[in-house]
């Protein structure tokens, strides 16, 4: 079994960043600047922000926050947007979802500049996407394919089966893996909650890409011998044993499924760093596309 680490991964992203930016100062060009909007105290999306914002330093970037209120109005928020979208300084941007319940996400999505679209959720960048043309592909996606990449993780004529349809990971990561490309070539299937037999559709796969959001959902049964595994779930379950009296687990049942694969992503320190280094490819593709 081979451990997906996308801890090592991401590094060596962040490393190639850091010397492009480092190129970018000596030519005398401008920086990178990525910002980030958050509405409201949301603990998982703060953390979240916050090693974006540590991400940037790390390789050189600039980086905005922009803390709004949980209350703010739609209205206002949407203002908030224009002013990134006119400010030249700023290369590209991203809204941290979830927003509260009173603001329409999809609205917020598609009033983003297209070209500062560093999250690729807006419908110009999926569209794009889905015509293999070149753009913002959804971090998160964008991450998973870049470790299979990595590992040289064999795709062409598998069988790859994503557990979930959201828009930001489980829809993409279908798109991009039937792809006539490497990675791709695969004959996907996107099971959900209404799949039929869902426990044998997740044991025909080649690769399982878990993106469900249950903690450790998938159990040794669902996984064929000598699959690979990639778990985009990260949950806090209590754990009276640690210090901090919780512990990170994924979608998928890490200690009984592992001895079965080829290879598997961990929680933490799989998919998660990775999410955060496509980030940063985005918002370079965003310089150089000026
Ligand atoms: N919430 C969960 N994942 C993401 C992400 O990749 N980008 C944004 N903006 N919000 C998220």
């Amino acid at each position: 079994m081979q451990l997906v680490s996308g801890k090592e991964v991401s590094n060596k992203v962040k490393d190639e960043i850091a010397l492009e930016v480092q190129k970018l100062k000596n030519n005398g060009s401008k920086i990178p600047h990525l910002a980030a909007v958050i509405v409201g105290k949301d603990g998982a999306s703060q953390t979240y922000v916050n090693a974006k914002v540590k991400a940037c330093d790390r390789v050189g970037f600039n980086s905005t926050l922009v803390q709004l209120d949980e209350d703010i109005t739609e209205e206002l928020l949407l203002l908030e947007i224009e002013k990134l979208n006119s400010n030249i300084d700023i290369d590209g941007y991203i809204v941290q979802l979830p927003l509260p319940n009173h603001i329409n996400e999809q609205k917020v999505t598609e009033s983003v500049d297209p070209k500062k679209d560093v999250d690729g959720f807006h419908p110009v960048s999926l569209g794009k996407m889905l015509l293999h043309l070149p753009g913002f592909l959804p971090a998160t996606p964008y991450g998973i394919i870049e470790m299979i990449k990595h590992y040289n993780i064999p795709t062409e004529g598998k069988h790859c089966v994503v557990l979930g349809r959201s828009h930001i990971v489980g829809s993409p990561m279908s798109v991009l893996m039937a792809r006539k490309d490497y990675p791709g070539n695969c004959t996907v299937t996107l099971a959900h909650s209404r799949t039929q037999n869902l426990d044998q559709v997740a044991a025909s796969a080649d690769i399982l890409i878990v993106a469900i959001g249950k903690p450790e959902f998938v159990t040794a049964d669902m996984v064929k011998e000598g699959a690979t595994v990639i778990d985009v779930g990260i949950h806090r379950i209590e754990d009276v044993s640690k210090k901090s009296g919780f512990r990170l687990v994924g979608d998928v049942k890490f200690d009984e499924v592992a001895p079965k694969c080829a290879f598997i992503s961990p929680v933490p320190g799989g998919v998660g760093p990775m999410t955060i280094a496509s980030l940063l490819k985005n918002t370079l593709l965003a310089v150089k596309g000026k």
